[in-house]
């Protein structure tokens, strides 16, 4: 397997490559623009072997685009990098229309050019993994009515929107043109080296440096929390087994309030960083303040995962429990 994965340095992207050079025998090529959001650290132990090679572009640039497929020539694309914080698409949408839309525009077309090219085998053997999220079903507000991969979809949020654009986008390339694609949405994701502007990376750190740790809302939105190493092995499993043109939802069923997540690490900060709780209170909660809501913020996301259970042999490893342990005990032994 030689493997383009775009957005490779960051959080899920970089912890798909550790897989891919530790676990397996692929060659990867990880395209990345290394915006704020790369961490370059999280590939170290992997950007020395043989197989790992770098190229800092953007995926709004079509001539670096064709020029790593007619130089690395991939059996697989698997398309992570994105834009990819809310509260940033909420400020300034512009970085999200053209790295989530305008981006993925051009890695199709750059995608196309070179598998029209290919023949037999390698031909049919060539995919594209499209990398979304549940946010595009949008708020759930019957939990009788879980989005399935045939729902319609009602994104949000820019993030979201632009997130279900690139999608439209990606489905329009398979039916129009044949390119062999697939697509995830997956839910949040957790784990080492996310970037601290999100929401357990952030608590974390507030934390254990005494600061207060800000809640939007009444904390009441639920999300469906999954390790990022199960995200992972869920890709892989897509990439391997999935249905060409086939969308898969990738989920845990561990819905979590936000309120509910933040308490749980408070109890572990107790439990593994006592003397790291700031002078004049008794437990980590208390730093705890419920802030103005974020504008659009969605009530809760759940998606149905019966189609990956039945069809791939997946299912997440990590509890939310076993999860948040290991984020936060990798966190306070990496002083990010
Ligand atoms: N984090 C989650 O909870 C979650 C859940 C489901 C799906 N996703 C999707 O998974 C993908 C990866 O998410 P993440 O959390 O790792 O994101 P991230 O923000 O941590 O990393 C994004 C990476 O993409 C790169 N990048 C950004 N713009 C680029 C451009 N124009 N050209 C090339 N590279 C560029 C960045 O440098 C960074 O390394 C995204 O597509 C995201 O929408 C994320």
């Amino acid at each position: 397997m030689r493997i383009l994965v775009t957005g490779g340095a960051g959080f899920i992207g970089s912890a798909l490559i550790r897989h891919l050079i530790k676990e397996t025998e692929a060659v990867v090529c990880n395209y990345d623009y290394l915006t704020y959001a790369a961490n370059p650290d999280a590939l170290q132990g992997v950007s020395e072997s043989p197989r790992y090679s770098m190229q800092e572009h953007s995926i709004c640039d079509s001539e670096a685009l064709h020029k790593v497929f007619r130089e690395f020539r991939p059996t697989a694309v698997m398309h992570l990098a994105a834009e990819s914080h809310v509260d940033r698409s909420i400020d300034s949408a512009e970085p999200f229309i053209m790295t989530n839309i305008v981006g993925t525009y051009h890695l199709l077309e750059a995608t196309r050019l070179y598998w029209n090219r290919l023949e037999g085998e390698k031909k049919d053997n060539f995919r594209l993994l499209h990398v979304s999220t549940d946010e595009v079903y949008g708020d759930v507000t019957d939990m009788e009515q879980i989005p399935t991969e045939t729902s319609p979809y009602a994104p949000s949020s820019p993030y979201s929107a632009s997130k279900a654009s690139a999608d439209h986008l990606v489905r329009a390339w398979h039916r129009t043109y044949g390119l062999p694609v697939m697509i995830t949405l997956g839910s949040n994701n957790f784990g080492p080296y996310q970037h601290a502007e999100k929401l357990i990376p952030s608590m974390i750190q507030k934390a254990i440096r005494g600061e207060n740790l800000p809640i939007y809302g009444n904390g009441e939105q639920t999300r469906d929390w999954l390790y990022v190493s199960d995200h992972v092995l869920a890709l892989m499993a897509v990439l391997k087994e999935g249905e060409i043109g086939e969308s898969y939802n990738i989920a845990t069923g561990h819905h979590k309030t936000n309120i509910a997540v933040v308490r749980e690490i408070c109890e572990l900060l107790e439990e593994l960083a006592p003397k790291a709780k700031p002078h004049g209170i008794s437990h980590f909660k208390e730093l705890i303040r419920f802030v103005k809501d974020r504008p659009g913020h969605d009530r809760e996301y759940a998606v149905d995962t019966s189609k990956i259970h039945s069809t791939l042999d997946w299912s997440p490893k990590e509890s939310f429990q076993t999860g948040l342990r290991k984020t936060v005990m990798w966190y306070l032994s990496n002083n990010f």
